[in-house]
């Protein structure tokens, strides 16, 4: 039972912000006179002591310890002995733990927040270097019509930067203090929750005790956030994987793996979405049916949140890897538009009308006479990628003048971020 009820092998992970909620909270129990200052620099000095351990590697988790809260307090008491337990005055691991994870996961979307702009800048840059390169666009796996490469790029950083506006949105939830809640209703003393707001710095105090210590759907809302970003970056390789074929052969695998034919890097950030996804739904049927109020089922956020933060995390730097060094073939690229994709429709009837048997580019303006009386020389003027892509220049279009539109936009985004 105690091997099946210890969450420290993976929980340590969350050491400094337990360091930290212990610190502000021994700050407001000597704001209430429930510690004396002596004891609350004894306490605080001891805590110092545990985060220098913790952050060379040499704390030692001892048999028993069976969370980061109770390894810390246990430590706390070997440091500076008795003090250690006033610590925990109206304070418990209900309150604690939450606090904790509000604080490891704000700091960890900050560094997913920077990944995905990362990457957002990588592939706008990208787009506005290649931005005269044309290629198919495919609708249903078929090549529909000519697009700019850059307006596909463009298509990804867009949805990225999406997910980042989602992130900061779900921040505002996040960013929330429960310290103050004790296990279910409150605390008795007379804890000032503001300071340990400002102590902590979250934007706001929770407003309902069972609430704060019961419910988890900010930690339900960033699993589905990772699992929709990696959707995203999913498409992305998937789309890659497919472009990299000897079939498409448009772009040649990234540096990051000279030496492999097959893209392992892309296979993997598409594997991920998998991964979360299952991650996403476990949690949900976990937090499903439970009664109000903290029970150890909850304990199951933990691993969900990690790995989907580690796993994210891993994905959007190697995107980022892999969209800065791809390299494009442009000939193959250009090779692959073909005049179909410029009137498909008209295609299909001509073909059907006349067994000429000849590319419809070179059909004669006689013999497209014969079909409507609308034809003129002018209709020369189709059979020419760019000037096709250029009728798109409404915004959203795959002009050059929309995809700099885009191009700029997107600059100026990320420059508000
Ligand atoms: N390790 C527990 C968790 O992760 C901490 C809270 C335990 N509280 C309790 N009343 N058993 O959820």
């Amino acid at each position: 039972m105690e091997r099946f009820n210890a969450s420290i092998a993976y929980d340590q992970r969350m050491w400094s912000a337990d360091v930290r909620g212990s610190k502000a909270y021994v700050k407001a129990l000597q704001k209430a006179d429930l510690v004396s200052t002596e004891e609350m620099n004894s306490i605080l000095h001891g805590m110092e002591q545990i985060s220098e351990e913790w952050a060379k590697g040499v704390f030692e988790v001892k048999s028993g310890d069976e969370d980061i809260h109770t390894a810390n307090e246990r430590r706390l008491r070997e440091l500076i002995g008795e003090p250690a337990g006033k610590l925990h005055t109206g304070r418990s691991r209900n309150d604690q733990v939450v606090t904790d994870m509000r604080l490891w996961l704000r700091d960890s979307m900050a560094t997913l927040k920077e990944d995905a702009l990362q990457l957002v800048a990588t592939m706008v840059e990208r787009a506005a270097v290649e931005i005269d390169v044309l290629f198919p666009g495919y609708t249903h796996m078929q090549r529909a019509q000519p697009i700019r490469w850059s307006h596909w790029i463009l298509s990804h950083a867009v949805a990225v930067s999406r997910d980042v506006e989602r992130l900061q949105e779900i921040r505002t939830r996040v960013n929330v203090l429960p310290l103050g809640s004790g296990a279910i209703a409150g605390t008795p003393f007379n804890i000032d929750r503001e300071l340990l707001r400002r102590e902590l710095e979250f934007d706001d105090v929770s407003i309902n005790s069972m609430d704060a210590t019961g419910q988890r759907d900010c930690v339900a809302e960033f699993l589905f956030w990772a699992s929709l970003c990696l959707s995203h970056l999913s498409k992305l390789a998937e789309d890659l994987l497919l472009y990299s074929t000897k079939e498409f052969s448009f772009v040649t695998g990234s540096s990051l793996m000279p030496q492999k034919k097959n893209a392992d890097s892309l296979e993997l950030i598409r594997s991920k979405a998998g991964r979360v996804f299952g991650r996403c739904a476990g949690f949900m049927m976990t937090i499903k049916g439970l009664p109000s109020a903290y029970n150890k089922d909850l304990q199951e956020d933990k691993e969900a949140m990690f790995d989907c933060f580690d796993s994210l995390h891993g994905a959007l730097q190697v995107s980022t890897g892999v969209m800065s060094t791809l390299q494009i073939k442009r000939p193959v690229m250009e090779a692959a538009l073909s005049p179909d994709m410029l009137a498909t429709d008209l295609a299909y009837y001509l073909v059907r009308k006349e067994s000429k048997n000849i590319p419809l580019n070179q059909l004669t303006v006689e013999d497209l006479a014969t079909i409507s009386p609308l034809f003129h020389r002018d209709v020369a003027s189709v059979w020419d990628y760019t000037s096709s892509v250029e009728q798109y220049s409404a915004p959203g279009g795959t002009a050059k003048s929309s995809v700099t539109a885009q191009v700029q936009h997107l600059r100026k985004w990320l420059q508000a971020q």
